[in-house]
């Protein structure tokens, strides 16, 4: 049955099983942004031995008794609430903190590692681009995918003749420029590890950038597998 798995795509899979995304989250396989290519192709363009990640993900999809919590996508107007009320609301939390942190960690510890540097400058960028996404998702993209939910179009849609294609590439562009950015944070702190003598702020700090993360990796993961391709398909109706 696993055999079946190789020709799916990374993100069809977490979408089945959310949990999966932890087998890949531990290998480094993107299921997000890169989320379209099949297990297969991702596996050998990082390679990764696919024997390994079928048994894992078998052992996961094992391990998860439970029933995860689907109920997110039944429809767009779940999706939507969820997203923003979930995954919007925890950036808007986590930025702050994170601000604060990373700008303290740099200050105080820069000179012995200057990579915190680096951290701080890059994280300053992501911050200012991931409101600004919010944002745009917030006032234009989702009440488009609304809209379209509710079978409006053109005119209805408050005059907006705009192909909701339009702003969901801009959005899948900046989910790329996300990844990367997390992709950074990860290599500029050993991947989250603290060194020995590390004090409680550059703890806390690689704690917090960590859980994001996470979080980011699962909410880019809904936008760019679920949300954006049933609005593209909506429409196409
Ligand atoms: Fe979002
Ligand atoms: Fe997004």
């Amino acid at each position: 049955m696993s055999q079946e798995w190789v020709a799916k795509s990374v993100g069809e899979l977490v979408l089945e099983k959310p949990s999966r995304s932890k087998v890949f989250e531990k290998v480094g396989l993107d299921y997000c942004c890169k989320g379209h290519q099949a297990l297969g192709v991702a596996c050998a363009e990082k390679g990764i031995e696919l024997s390994a990640i079928l048994q894992a993900l078998e052992a996961q999809d094992a391990a998860a008794h439970q029933e995860e919590d689907q109920t997110w996508r039944e429809s767009v107007a779940t999706a939507v609430d969820h997203i923003v009320s979930t995954h919007h609301v925890f950036m808007k939390e986590c930025m702050p903190r994170l601000d604060f942190l990373t700008q303290k960690v740099a200050n105080v510890h820069g000179h012995e590692d200057p990579r915190l540097l680096e951290l701080r400058r890059i994280y300053l960028q992501f911050q200012e681009e991931t409101y600004a996404h919010l944002e745009k998702e917030e006032r234009v993209l989702f009440p488009m995918c609304l809209a379209l939910a509710e079978g409006k179009t053109g005119a209805a849609m408050g005059g907006c003749h705009m192909s909701v294609q339009m702003p969901v590439n801009a959005m899948m562009h900046e989910h790329e420029n996300h990844g990367a950015n997390l992709e950074s944070f990860r290599r500029l702190t050993d991947e989250f590890v603290p060194p020995a003598d590390a004090c409680n702020s550059w703890r806390a700090m690689l704690d917090g950038l960590h859980e994001m993360e996470q979080d980011l990796h699962r909410h880019i993961h809904k936008e760019n597998s679920w949300l954006f391709p049933t609005a593209i398909e909506l429409e196409k109706r």
